[in-house]
């Protein structure tokens, strides 16, 4: 690393970051920002505020991707990005998603006090509803960014109110007219890692190689409600426990395959009341493993078992995909460029592949990417405690400052 190489502020970036978590605060020290609700346009306003401090010209695409560009020497080049979502789970943390985007910010800010002309333009993003919790499924903005999903399918899809997504991006201001069909020379995101293995393999640089690919689906399972106190056990057909035999049923399947993972996240129970058997749940089921023919045969045998379980106990179902994300292989010019810069910042760093999506894995699909994982406290993150310190998101702001000079050099 040259002596003269521009570094961040590791005060303003941590600064932003707190300052941005006031919005949507929850009282045990999380962050409920869901997509498009007010707090999310709060954070979308004064994230833009902070753009144009630095001199950025804004531009909102039609599902509500927010581009700050800074412009480079050769106006017609492809333009290099970074940033990550504001929107965060219910009960959410500070860092993930904020930390992408404030680590773009900060990179933005060093550019501008420091004059630094660069060939390539820059452009901080914020890829609108990453979580997928209000409307599935996740990574919607960059995967309508990416041609994955139509700017149509997006903007109809409706929340557990029946609200569409178009009605409440405009109802935030947020329904834009800007293009979305940059050319990106390389995109960069900076990300807290989500898991543990940084903070076990006492590393603080997690070079992102790629991530595992997931299956989402909508499960509802079909009984007959009926009352608690009089109906005989024999000949229930409770879809409560069609629902628990399949939740086991999937931790038995991923333990197998590990290491890949299952989760049933939501339960919507009908008529959900004590003394009435359940006649009717909807579940969430989401199915993640490295490998894509292998994530295929957990699917199989997930859907073996619902069928036998559903048999069992006398239940009908219906099963609608929300999300197919093949696993994702990252650009290796990209890479190589996180790996040396974190090589020359002096940092302890790993390979790793994310087990958690991302938009960088949308985007990887039309652009050179790459991300930066930095360590989390004891790997929890989608909660409340949702930790990081202050030296390791500077040091991920840092390699990310250097990867993007680095391909901001480069026409
Ligand atoms: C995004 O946070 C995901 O991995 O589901
Ligand atoms: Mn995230
Ligand atoms: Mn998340």
């Amino acid at each position: 690393m040259q002596a003269s190489s521009p570094r961040i502020n590791s005060e303003r970036l941590w600064g932003a970051l707190m300052q941005l978590a006031t919005i949507g605060a929850t009282p045990a020290g999380g962050v409920c920002r869901l997509a498009l609700s007010e707090e999310d346009r709060q954070a979308r306003e004064q994230l833009m505020g902070w753009c144009r401090q630095v001199g950025c010209v804004i531009e909102i695409d039609a599902v509500g991707n927010i581009f700050a560009r800074r412009e480079g020497r050769s106006a017609g080049a492809p333009v290099v990005m970074s940033g990550s979502h504001l929107d965060t789970q219910p009960n959410g943390g500070r860092f993930d998603g904020a930390y992408g985007v404030m680590a773009a910010l900060e990179v933005l800010r060093v550019l501008h006090e420091q004059h630094i002309t660069t060939d390539h333009a820059f452009e901080l993003v914020v890829w609108s509803n990453e979580e997928g919790t209000r409307f599935a499924p996740s990574m919607m903005g960059s995967m309508a960014f990416a041609g994955l999903l139509s700017e149509r399918d997006v903007l109809d899809r409706k929340d557990m109110q029946g609200r569409r997504y178009g009605d409440a991006l405009a109802a935030i201001g947020q329904f834009g007219q800007g293009r979305s069909d940059r050319l990106i020379a390389a995109y960069y995101e900076a990300h807290i890692e989500q898991g543990p293995i940084l903070e076990r393999e006492n590393c603080t640089i997690g070079v992102v190689t790629g991530g595992q690919g997931q299956k989402w689906f909508d499960l509802t399972l079909n009984g007959q409600a009926a009352h608690a106190g009089s109906t005989p056990m024999a000949g229930r057909r409770d879809a409560l426990l069609g629902a628990a035999r399949i939740i086991d049923a999937l931790r038995k399947i991923a333990t197998r395959f590990a290491p890949g993972v299952a989760t049933v996240g939501e339960l919507h129970v009908t008529p959900n009341s004590r003394n009435v058997i359940p006649g009717q749940v909807m579940m969430t089921i989401e199915i993640r493993h490295p490998r894509d023919s292998v994530r295929d045969q957990m699917e199989g045998e997930f859907r073996q078992a619902l069928g036998a379980i559903a048999s069992d106990e006398c239940l009908t179902f219906s099963v609608e995909t929300k999300l197919t994300q093949p696993a994702t292989v990252f650009d290796t010019d990209c890479v190589s460029r996180v790996r040396d810069a974190a090589r020359r910042l002096g940092y302890r760093h790993m390979d790793i592949v994310s087990g958690a999506a991302h938009d960088a894995i949308a985007i990887a699909r039309v652009a050179p990417t790459a991300m930066i994982f930095v360590p989390c406290a004891g790997g929890i993150s989608h909660d409340e405690s949702e930790s990081a310190t202050p030296d390791d998101l500077a040091a991920g702001a840092e390699v990310l400052l250097q990867a993007v000079l680095e391909s901001c050099r480069r026409i």
